[in-house]
Protein backbone atom coordinates (compact mmCIF):
# COMPACT_ATOMS: atom_id res chain seq x y z
CA UNK A 1 0.00 0.00 0.00
CA UNK A 2 1.16 3.26 -0.64
CA UNK A 3 1.78 5.33 1.77
CA UNK A 4 -1.42 8.06 1.53
CA UNK A 5 -3.18 6.43 5.16
CA UNK A 6 -4.55 9.11 7.10
CA UNK A 7 -4.26 7.18 10.13
CA UNK A 8 -6.30 8.54 13.19
CA UNK A 9 -5.74 7.28 16.71
CA UNK A 10 -4.34 4.24 17.77
CA UNK A 11 -4.61 1.39 20.41
CA UNK A 12 -1.11 0.64 21.50
CA UNK A 13 -0.69 -3.22 21.50
CA UNK A 14 -3.85 -4.19 19.03
CA UNK A 15 -1.49 -4.85 16.30
CA UNK A 16 -1.02 -8.83 17.70
CA UNK A 17 -1.41 -10.86 15.23
CA UNK A 18 2.41 -12.57 16.44
CA UNK A 19 1.55 -11.27 20.19
CA UNK A 20 0.41 -13.78 22.81
CA UNK A 21 -1.69 -11.97 25.23
CA UNK A 22 -4.07 -13.56 28.10
CA UNK A 23 -7.61 -12.26 27.60
CA UNK A 24 -7.36 -10.26 30.96
CA UNK A 25 -4.02 -8.19 29.51
CA UNK A 26 -5.83 -7.80 26.12
CA UNK A 27 -8.75 -6.09 27.49
CA UNK A 28 -6.65 -3.95 29.75
CA UNK A 29 -4.35 -3.39 26.40
CA UNK A 30 -6.95 -2.73 23.67
CA UNK A 31 -10.12 -3.98 24.23
CA UNK A 32 -10.77 -1.42 26.93
CA UNK A 33 -9.28 1.86 24.88
CA UNK A 34 -11.26 1.10 22.10
CA UNK A 35 -14.29 1.20 24.17
CA UNK A 36 -13.48 4.27 25.81
CA UNK A 37 -13.01 5.82 22.18
CA UNK A 38 -16.39 4.84 21.08
CA UNK A 39 -17.60 6.65 23.95
CA UNK A 40 -15.77 9.72 23.06
CA UNK A 41 -16.79 9.27 19.33
CA UNK A 42 -20.58 9.52 20.61
CA UNK A 43 -19.97 13.07 22.08
CA UNK A 44 -19.74 13.84 18.30
CA UNK A 45 -22.97 12.22 17.59
CA UNK A 46 -25.37 14.37 15.14
CA UNK A 47 -28.65 12.98 16.26
CA UNK A 48 -31.46 16.08 16.75
CA UNK A 49 -34.75 13.90 15.63
CA UNK A 50 -33.71 10.78 17.73
CA UNK A 51 -31.68 12.23 19.97
CA UNK A 52 -30.38 8.48 20.44
CA UNK A 53 -26.80 9.40 20.40
CA UNK A 54 -24.58 6.42 19.40
CA UNK A 55 -20.52 6.17 18.93
CA UNK A 56 -18.05 3.54 16.99
CA UNK A 57 -14.66 2.72 17.11
CA UNK A 58 -13.02 0.24 14.31
CA UNK A 59 -9.79 -1.23 15.08
CA UNK A 60 -7.99 -2.03 11.80
CA UNK A 61 -5.63 -4.91 11.65
CA UNK A 62 -1.99 -2.81 12.93
CA UNK A 63 -4.15 -1.11 15.34
CA UNK A 64 -5.15 1.87 13.61
CA UNK A 65 -8.74 3.31 14.56
CA UNK A 66 -11.17 4.70 12.82
CA UNK A 67 -13.82 6.59 15.00
CA UNK A 68 -17.77 7.37 13.76
CA UNK A 69 -20.72 8.73 15.13
CA UNK A 70 -24.53 8.87 13.67
CA UNK A 71 -25.17 11.80 11.64
CA UNK A 72 -29.04 12.07 10.98
CA UNK A 73 -30.47 14.44 8.18
CA UNK A 74 -34.04 16.48 8.02
CA UNK A 75 -34.68 13.85 5.06
CA UNK A 76 -34.60 11.12 7.72
CA UNK A 77 -34.03 8.06 5.93
CA UNK A 78 -30.90 9.62 5.00
CA UNK A 79 -29.06 9.43 8.57
CA UNK A 80 -25.96 7.37 8.86
CA UNK A 81 -25.52 4.92 11.53
CA UNK A 82 -22.20 5.08 13.71
CA UNK A 83 -20.89 2.31 12.52
CA UNK A 84 -21.36 2.73 8.68
CA UNK A 85 -19.26 6.14 9.39
CA UNK A 86 -16.23 4.80 10.80
CA UNK A 87 -16.21 1.67 8.19
CA UNK A 88 -16.35 4.11 5.74
CA UNK A 89 -13.90 6.54 7.33
CA UNK A 90 -11.35 3.41 7.24
CA UNK A 91 -12.02 1.95 3.90
CA UNK A 92 -11.63 5.74 2.03
CA UNK A 93 -8.51 6.23 4.26
CA UNK A 94 -6.93 2.29 2.65
CA UNK A 95 -8.42 -0.01 5.07
CA UNK A 96 -10.54 -3.42 4.73
CA UNK A 97 -9.20 -5.43 7.35
CA UNK A 98 -10.38 -5.30 10.91
CA UNK A 99 -9.87 -6.87 14.18
CA UNK A 100 -12.93 -5.30 16.10
CA UNK A 101 -15.58 -2.43 16.27
CA UNK A 102 -16.74 -1.17 19.57
CA UNK A 103 -20.20 0.69 19.71
CA UNK A 104 -21.49 2.76 22.73
CA UNK A 105 -24.55 4.39 23.25
CA UNK A 106 -26.49 6.14 26.80
CA UNK A 107 -28.76 3.16 27.28
CA UNK A 108 -28.32 2.63 31.02
CA UNK A 109 -28.98 -1.19 31.27
CA UNK A 110 -28.20 -2.62 27.53
CA UNK A 111 -25.40 -3.28 25.24
CA UNK A 112 -26.08 -1.49 22.36
CA UNK A 113 -27.04 -3.74 19.51
CA UNK A 114 -26.02 -2.44 15.91
CA UNK A 115 -28.96 -2.70 13.53
CA UNK A 116 -29.40 -5.05 10.99
CA UNK A 117 -28.30 -2.64 8.18
CA UNK A 118 -24.95 -1.84 9.94
CA UNK A 119 -24.52 -5.81 10.76
CA UNK A 120 -24.11 -6.26 6.57
CA UNK A 121 -22.50 -3.55 6.13
CA UNK A 122 -19.65 -5.45 8.78
CA UNK A 123 -19.90 -8.60 7.00
CA UNK A 124 -18.71 -7.24 3.74
CA UNK A 125 -14.93 -7.39 5.42
CA UNK A 126 -15.21 -10.72 6.89
CA UNK A 127 -17.66 -12.56 9.20
CA UNK A 128 -14.81 -13.75 11.87
CA UNK A 129 -13.88 -10.08 13.74
CA UNK A 130 -15.24 -8.59 16.87
CA UNK A 131 -17.90 -6.36 17.85
CA UNK A 132 -18.08 -5.11 21.52
CA UNK A 133 -21.59 -4.08 22.12
CA UNK A 134 -20.89 -1.73 25.19
CA UNK A 135 -22.76 0.12 28.14
CA UNK A 136 -21.86 3.58 29.21
CA UNK A 137 -19.88 1.94 32.01
CA UNK A 138 -17.53 0.46 29.97
CA UNK A 139 -18.83 -3.21 30.46
CA UNK A 140 -19.09 -4.85 27.14
CA UNK A 141 -20.69 -8.18 25.80
CA UNK A 142 -18.30 -9.67 22.49
CA UNK A 143 -19.77 -11.34 19.28
CA UNK A 144 -18.56 -11.72 15.92
CA UNK A 145 -19.90 -10.80 12.93
CA UNK A 146 -20.75 -14.14 12.44
CA UNK A 147 -22.75 -14.29 15.67
CA UNK A 148 -24.50 -11.30 14.69
CA UNK A 149 -25.68 -12.17 11.25
CA UNK A 150 -25.35 -16.15 10.76
CA UNK A 151 -25.84 -17.83 7.38
CA UNK A 152 -25.02 -14.27 5.54
CA UNK A 153 -24.47 -13.11 1.91
CA UNK A 154 -21.48 -11.87 1.56
CA UNK A 155 -18.89 -10.70 -1.63
CA UNK A 156 -17.69 -14.74 -1.83
CA UNK A 157 -20.93 -15.90 -3.08
CA UNK A 158 -21.30 -13.39 -5.84
CA UNK A 159 -18.43 -15.71 -7.47
CA UNK A 160 -20.22 -18.64 -6.72
CA UNK A 161 -21.44 -21.17 -9.55
CA UNK A 162 -24.49 -20.12 -10.75
CA UNK A 163 -27.15 -21.97 -12.55
CA UNK A 164 -27.91 -18.74 -15.00
CA UNK A 165 -25.94 -15.36 -15.84
CA UNK A 166 -27.35 -12.91 -17.51
CA UNK A 167 -24.12 -11.01 -20.10
CA UNK A 168 -23.49 -7.99 -21.30
CA UNK A 169 -25.96 -6.51 -19.12
CA UNK A 170 -29.03 -8.01 -20.39
N1 LIG B 1 -27.93 4.01 15.39
C1 LIG B 1 -26.60 3.83 15.20
O1 LIG B 1 -25.87 4.77 14.87
N2 LIG B 1 -26.09 2.59 15.37
C2 LIG B 1 -26.80 1.53 15.82
O2 LIG B 1 -26.25 0.44 15.94
C3 LIG B 1 -28.22 1.68 16.16
C4 LIG B 1 -28.85 2.94 15.72
C5 LIG B 1 -28.47 5.37 15.24
C6 LIG B 1 -29.29 5.60 14.01
C7 LIG B 1 -30.13 6.79 14.43
O3 LIG B 1 -29.37 7.97 14.21
C8 LIG B 1 -30.30 6.61 15.92
O4 LIG B 1 -29.31 5.69 16.32
C9 LIG B 1 -31.66 6.08 16.32
O5 LIG B 1 -31.99 4.96 15.59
Amino acid sequence: MTDFRIGELRVDGADTEARNHSSEEENEVWIKPLIHQSQGAKEFAYCPYSKFRVGAALLAHDGTVFTGCNVENASYNLGLCAERTAIAKAVSGGYRSFKAIAIASDLEDQFISPCGGCRQFMREFGDHWSVFLSKPDGSYKEMTIEDLLPVSFGPEDLKKKRLFTTENGS
